[in-house]
């Protein structure tokens, strides 16, 4: 099923803050109750945020239809949910834009939001395999960080969907999912992916990572994004740059995969981005914790960018 849609009047996602150890549908049928799921990161990931965001001005359009003011705040309150992702707040604009024309309108604007990501993702999976086979030759043992499946889109998933489409076409040894700390999107939500679609996988500790790739036990690093910046930067999961400097210093391709709505040409560079801090309380409960839930990965740790539209081959100078 699709992790999130537009079902009788509501919008439906899997909850996966109980995954792996349980498949449970959520039915949202207020704009609270989609917010409370946006910041529980029960609908994480940023192309599958910025459906949420797109189907949550529908739920406002639907709710406050007589009352101007609180469709504006409801939409703004939904708008900045979450800071980092760009699509968060593209989704959302996209379907207020709508809102003159009325709720059916910015439900139509909503739900091709939903089936742009759905081509996207198809689109990158295919591009992406190519450029990976371009890059690493037969077979390549991969690693991956956080989750970029079909749980942070719609279905089959950013990088996530490459590695779908590698196995398919024969051409994956494997995959080393990092586990995601602190809410374990690796351990617990690629991997799971990972198992379903039969792709040989094993889950190490995010410090593992570039270890691994200095040992030899990785040929490429192949990951999503939450935002794109003009120079080439790239904002993803925290431990992303890690993964990079590993890789620079092991000499392994370090690919991004991303749809074009990730790609943000109206914000310069990384340094400029809001980072979201999520709280001492999901890190330790023995002591005050930083928690940035995202870095910044310089463009120069950067192989290449594969969006569903193009490759972008930053290793040879080329911007977003
Ligand atoms: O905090 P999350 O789980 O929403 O963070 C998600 C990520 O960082 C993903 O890597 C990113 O959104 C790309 S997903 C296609």
């Amino acid at each position: 099923m699709r992790t999130i849609d537009w079902v009788d009047g509501a919008v439906e996602i899997i909850d996966q803050t109980v995954l792996p150890e349980e498949v449970r549908i959520l039915r949202l049928h207020t704009v609270p109750a989609l917010i409370a799921a946006i910041q529980s990161l029960a609908v994480r990931g940023a192309p599958a945020l910025g459906v949420a965001g797109a189907f949550g001005v529908a739920l406002a359009a639907r709710v406050h239809a007589d009352d101007p003011a609180a469709l504006d705040a409801a939409v703004s309150r939904i708008e900045t949910a979450r800071p980092t992702a760009v699509n968060l707040a593209r989704g959302v604009r996209r379907a207020a834009e709508l809102l003159p024309e009325g709720p059916e309108a910015v439900l139509a604007e909503a739900c091709r939001v939903r089936d742009e990501e759905l081509a996207a993702s198809a689109a990158m999976a295919k591009r992406g395999a190519d450029l990976m086979a371009e890059l690493c030759g037969e077979r390549p043992r991969l690693l991956t960080h956080c989750n970029t499946g079909g749980l942070a889109t719609v279905e089959l998933g950013t990088a996530l969907s490459v590695v779908r489409e590698m196995h398919e076409r024969g051409a994956l040894a494997g995959v080393i999912a990092s586990e995601t700390r602190p809410l374990l999107q690796g351990a617990r939500l690629t991997a799971w992916e990972l198992g379903r679609w039969g792709i040989e996988h094993r889950v190490a500790v995010d410090s593992a990572g570039p270890f691994l790739m200095a040992r030899g036990e990785v040929d490429a690093v192949i990951l999503g994004a939450d935002r794109i910046c003009a120079d080439g930067d790239v904002i993803n999961k925290i431990g992303t740059y890690s993964h990079a400097l590993g890789a620079r210093r092991a000499g392994l391709p370090f690919v991004v995969v991303a749809p074009e709505s990730t790609v943000d040409l109206g914000t310069p560079s990384g340094d400029v981005v809001e980072i979201e801090d999520r709280g001492s309380a999901e890190v330790t409960p023995w002591s005050e914790a930083a928690n940035p839930a995202f870095d910044v990965t310089p463009h120069d740790l950067v192989t290449a960018i594969v969006t569903d539209r193009r490759v972008i081959r930053l290793d040879r100078g080329e911007r977003p």
